[in-house]
């Protein structure tokens, strides 16, 4: 999948404006405050309907206007071209996929896998498990069609469980033990079968970083699985309703990375692990390349903010190299360093949220 063409109206400072971006490298570069975080933020609102910066959506439409669009041009992997479509206002979010409006925001994801990297990408493994399940779902949502379906009813399951918890009701509990422990015993299924497939690639694209042995990536399931699901939910019912939630369960699940069986991030540099949390989410992407799955866009944004010179060469390259879209932010055209051995890139420059192919 790439971006063919891309139209932008009222995001933050770009009041309207359009690139046609190249199928690999396209790289942004302008002052602080001309508008380069806004691109990526457009582009990122195309794919999940949200921001990545802001939990408000209002802060992202230009001050001026009370919506923002951004639409684009796609060629999918199947050759077929589709346009995509995102309208946001603060009442309303519609997705259009071929000007048909879609109600599943899933539908938007599946069209445009997208991975980004800017500066709060780097808690992923040094803040709590909610971002790692969001790592790990996102591979898994791409890996197997039915997860989403069946992510959804272990997640009805749960909220049902947790509100009869709440108000004490243990008599209509059993109903909702057998779907929890049914759906949350898929789910945590294709997040193993995703995690076996995932670390030898996540293996191999960090040692293009690094030479690194005794690396270990496994999966914490949410309760000790040696037992069966809906024993746990038996066993710990008077727990559970105590705390009025369930304790354990995949909503819990967590993955571990570890050198030498250490957790990675308790022994690594600063800067070591921001090439561990890059190569985890190159590794997502690498894994749809080598499965034919749509490939998606790789999104960076500040990107000499993160790595020094050498590493972000090395990473251009690795990208370049990648069959996948990618866009990139800096202050300066020279931050991205020795541009001879890439081919195919493309260079804008922004201005005052004016966006010029260079
Ligand atoms: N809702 C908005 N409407 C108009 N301008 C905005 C809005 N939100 C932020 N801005 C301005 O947009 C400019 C571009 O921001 P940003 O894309 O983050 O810049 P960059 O990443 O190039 O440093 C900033 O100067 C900011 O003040
Ligand atoms: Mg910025």
């Amino acid at each position: 999948m790439s971006l063919t063409k891309l139209d932008i109206y009222s995001v933050r400072n770009i009041v309207q404006d359009s690139i046609k971006p190249s199928s690999n490298i396209n790289l942004i570069y302008g002052d602080n405050g001309s508008g380069k975080s806004s691109i990526i933020e457009a582009i990122y609102i195309l794919g999940r309907a949200k921001s990545f910066r802001s939990t408000s959506i209002k802060t992202v439409i230009n001050f001026s206007e009370n919506q923002l669009t951004v639409s684009a041009q796609t060629q999918q992997n199947n050759g077929l071209n589709l346009h995509l479509g995102v309208q946001l206002n603060p009442k309303q979010i519609s997705c259009h996929i071929n000007h048909q409006l879609t109600k599943k925001r899933s539908d938007l994801a599946h069209a445009l896998p997208l991975q980004i990297i800017h500066p709060k990408s780097f808690e992923l493994l040094d803040a709590g498990p909610q971002l790692r399940r969001e790592f790990m779902d996102w591979g898994v949502f791409h890996d197997n069609e039915n997860f989403v379906q069946n992510y959804s009813n272990f997640k009805v399951a749960l909220l049902q469980r947790n509100a009869l918890l709440k108000s004490k009701q243990v008599q209509q509990i059993d109903v909702w033990n057998k779907e929890f422990a049914y759906y949350g015993t898929i789910v945590n299924s294709f997040r193993e079968i995703y995690l076996l497939k995932f670390k030898p690639i996540f293996i191999e694209v960090l040692n293009s970083f690094f030479n690194i042995n005794n690396i270990d990536l496994k999966i914490f399931p949410g309760w000790d699985n040696s037992i069966e699901l809906h024993q746990i939910l038996n066993s710990n019912l008077e727990k559970d309703l105590r705390y009025g939630f369930t304790q354990f369960g995949p909503h819990r699940a967590d993955f571990l990375l570890t050198i030498d069986s250490r957790l990675a991030k308790d022994i690594v540099s600063r800067g070591q692990l921001k090439l561990y949390v890059i190569s985890l989410k190159l590794a997502q992407m690498q894994l749809l390349l080598n499965e034919n799955i749509n490939q998606g866009c790789f999104l960076i944004d500040d990107f000499s903010a993160e790595l020094d010179i050498v590493n972000r060469e090395k990473l251009l390259l690795y990208l370049s190299k990648m069959n996948c879209q990618v866009f990139i932010t800096a202050t300066q055209q020279s931050e991205f360093g020795d541009l001879s051995k890439i081919n195919n890139y493309k260079m804008f420059h922004v201005e005052h949220g004016n966006i010029k192919s260079v």
